[in-house]
């Protein structure tokens, strides 16, 4: 496995790779690595010559009160994990690197990003969409690998694959979890003991928003207000949002039709979690 810190090197290892037919699976993460970001490199094994995972904590994407400084980073721990999935190239510039002086262009995501995170971290999805256009013109994958945890930033991917015709293909993978139901997250760790306890009624209420989809119920309204009631009454944490809306799309639903996701984010003392799940209502 290679380690590589410069553009102009990533650029030119990955050029010589695809001039000899080589398929590139990219794994795009701000590192401290964990099995949903191990789960991303187990898809892309298989179906990739090459697999190249990036760890870059992108201080874009960062709001001024947000966690840039704190973010939890373990380089060794993280190459460890990446030699074990078999990844051959670790990309892993410094932010000099990535960012050398005054952006002359900026990508702004002019869609999906009025909901959910977007709406809560302005700015959020713009630095996300800048950083991507950037990593995937470094590294010019075949195929990128995205959580759906973090739902919202697929479907923005999607459309910045589309609008600006990168010859990728976006391959969604399923939330990895907790046995106890808590989607996997690098902000897991602020959890103190009673919230980390507390943590399980937020996909507790995912479950049972299907389960009222399921039992007939197609009013979003009635669906966001128990599941608000029930993280209230469950936890000590503050409901930032719960939404639901089509899935890619996320315009707001008067009744529940297709595809549609219920996102959700709550905040606790020292951590904003987020969670969804995405169903086809008939
Ligand atoms: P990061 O939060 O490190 O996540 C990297 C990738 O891992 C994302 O695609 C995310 O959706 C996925 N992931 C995180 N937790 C997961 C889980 N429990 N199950 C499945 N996948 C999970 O997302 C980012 O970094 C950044 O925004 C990035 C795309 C790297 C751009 O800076």
């Amino acid at each position: 496995m290679k380690i590589v810190r410069t553009i102009t090197e990533m650029q030119e290892q990955m050029q010589k790779l695809k001039s000899e037919g080589k398929t590139i699976g990219y794994v795009p993460t701000m590192g401290f690595l964990h099995e949903g970001h191990i789960s991303l490199m187990k898809n892309a094994r298989p179906e990739n010559d090459i697999v190249v995972l990036s760890i870059f904590v992108n201080p874009l994407q960062f709001g001024p009160s947000e966690d840039l400084d704190a973010y939890p980073r373990d380089f060794d721990r993280d190459h460890k994990i990446a030699e074990t999935e078999g990844v051959d190239f670790i990309f892993y510039p410094s932010a000099e690197e990535m960012y050398p002086g005054n952006a002359s262009v900026k990508v702004s995501v002019v869609e999906r990003t009025d909901v959910l995170c977007g709406k809560s971290r302005p700015g959020h999805f713009d630095g996300v969409a800048t950083v991507l256009f950037k990593l995937f013109n470094i590294i010019q994958p075949t195929r990128a690998y995205f959580g759906l945890k973090d739902a919202q930033q697929v479907a923005v991917v999607d459309g910045m694959i589309r609008d600006f015709n990168f010859p990728i293909q976006l391959i969604p993978v399923e939330t990895v979890r907790e046995e106890d139901g808590l989607a996997k997250s690098s902000r897991n760790v602020y959890l103190n003991h009673e919230e980390r306890i507390q943590a399980v009624e937020l996909s507790k209420s995912l479950k049972m928003a299907k389960l009222a989809i399921e039992n007939g119920e197609r009013n979003p309204d009635e669906i966001v207000g128990s599941m608000k009631n029930h993280i209230n009454e469950n936890t000590t944490g503050t409901v930032d949002y719960i939404e639901i809306y089509s899935y890619p799309e996320l315009e707001r639903l008067k009744t529940l039709k297709g595809k549609v996701i219920i996102a959700l984010a709550v905040k606790f003392s020292k951590a904003r979690l987020i969670d969804n799940t995405i169903l086809e209502v008939e």
